[in-house]
């Protein structure tokens, strides 16, 4: 069995799906690694250090002749159409928004693992990618939005005059909400935090921050730890409890995810002009349609006397720990899946059943079909 890995195309990214130690650990399985020359640079890896780990160092075409190809970013039409018949692959797929991927994948048939699907169960903790590089993202989203803040987070006596804490407001209180929370919360502000499962209070409370509750949480169903639907009358009675607090604060950092779904908008254009000059607003949902409704995918703009920052790909701004982390994610779901004889053949185990997208030519994973069913351009 050979697995490869090609050096991401995906323009900013400089994260690789596999760290030199996870390559040791796959050759000691008995497994051939060949990895495109150059692939883990950004990451600061070089050919050498893989060399050293066992593995094989090609040109592209030599990885594309792997019967896995282990990738971080959704694979392009030019990539799957080098993939050899019959092969697989993992990577992050997003297959509902996608469509066109699925095909090239079916017309190939090429069985293909999606790491945005792994289930949050217990089990497949070390395989859950979405959470080890929203942890990055999330400890990232603070330090950038105080890198733009013309004000210090902690409280400051001093000889020359007293200066007050830094109000962070953040919105989500998920795996990047709260990984904000904590970090914020180290770098010395007062923390508020709105999310609509009442469980994330006492995690919030945890970590120092100070929860908003807002009447009607019980409308809320949540689905395999995400939160699946929130009802109309949750978002008005947030929004007015947003309004509030959204003067006040010096940074904001959106993380409101509803899984499968457009993000909803949390702060409108209203309530971007109603907040301070300088402040700053962070939109990390700004690739799912953002939480703020005039933030711009990967651009910081300055709107109305604030900065928003839509940066997409907080975690490759952290490649060496988000390397390092997908590593161990792809490769404990890669000897999940696989064996020294190819795919396991159990596709009905829940983890298994939860990242294949496509098998044999068909598209297998049902809240793919469900999604492109119900809403055929996920819009
Ligand atoms: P998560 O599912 O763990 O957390 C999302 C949280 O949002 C949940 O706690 C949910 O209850 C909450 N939520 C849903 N609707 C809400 C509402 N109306 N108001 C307040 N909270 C609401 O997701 P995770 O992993 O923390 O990711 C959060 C977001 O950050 C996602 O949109 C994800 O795509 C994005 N992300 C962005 C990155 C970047 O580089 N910009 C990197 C990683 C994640």
């Amino acid at each position: 069995m050979k697995i490869g890995v090609i050096k991401e195309t995906k323009e900013f990214e400089k994260r690789v799906a596999l760290s030199p130690d996870v390559v040791k650990l796959l050759k000691k399985k008995e497994f051939e690694v060949i990895i495109e020359s150059g692939a883990g640079e950004g990451s600061y890896f070089s050919d050498q250090d893989y060399r050293d780990a066992g593995a094989e160092v090609s040109d592209l075409s030599g990885v594309f002749s792997s019967d896995v190809i282990l990738k971080v970013n959704i694979p392009s039409l030019e990539e799957i159409a080098q993939m050899k018949q019959g092969s697989a692959c993992i990577s992050y797929m997003y297959a509902y928004q996608h469509p066109e991927i699925i095909e090239a994948l079916n017309k190939k048939s090429i069985s293909s693992f999606s790491m945005d699907a792994v289930p949050r169960i217990s089990r497949a903790q070390k395989m859950d990618a979405l959470s080890s590089q929203a942890n990055l993202a999330g400890y990232k989203s603070v330090i950038l939005g105080a890198n733009y803040l013309g004000k210090i987070f902690p409280l400051m006596m001093t000889a020359s005059g007293t200066i007050t804490p830094a109000k962070v407001l953040i919105f989500g209180a998920g795996v990047a909400g709260l990984q904000a929370v904590a970090t914020a919360k180290r770098l010395g502000a007062i923390v508020e935090v709105s999310d609509v499962r009442p469980e994330t209070k006492e995690q919030v409370e945890s970590l120092g921050g100070r929860f908003l509750t807002v009447e009607g949480a019980e409308a809320v169903k949540i689905e395999g730890g995400y939160a699946k639907e929130v009802s109309a009358e949750f978002l008005e009675k947030q929004q007015k409890l947003i309004q509030d607090k959204i003067k006040d604060a010096d940074l904001v950092i959106t993380t409101a995810l509803v899984m499968g779904r457009k993000s909803p908008i949390l702060v409108t254009e209203e309530m971007v002009k109603s907040m301070k000059t300088g402040s700053v607003i962070v939109d990390m949902a700004v690739e799912s349609g953002g939480n703020c409704a005039i933030s711009e995918k990967d651009k910081t703009v300055v709107k109305y006397g604030v900065t928003l920052v839509g940066e997409s790909n907080l975690p490759s701004l952290l490649p060496v720990n988000a390397s390092q982390l997908y590593a161990t994610n792809i490769s404990t779901l890669f000897l999940h899946l696989f064996n020294s004889f190819g795919l396991i053949p159990n596709l009905e185990e829940e983890i298994t059943k939860g990242v294949l997208i496509t098998h044999e030519g068909q598209l297998v994973h049902e809240f793919t079909k469900n999604i492109l069913n119900s809403h055929p351009k996920n819009s």
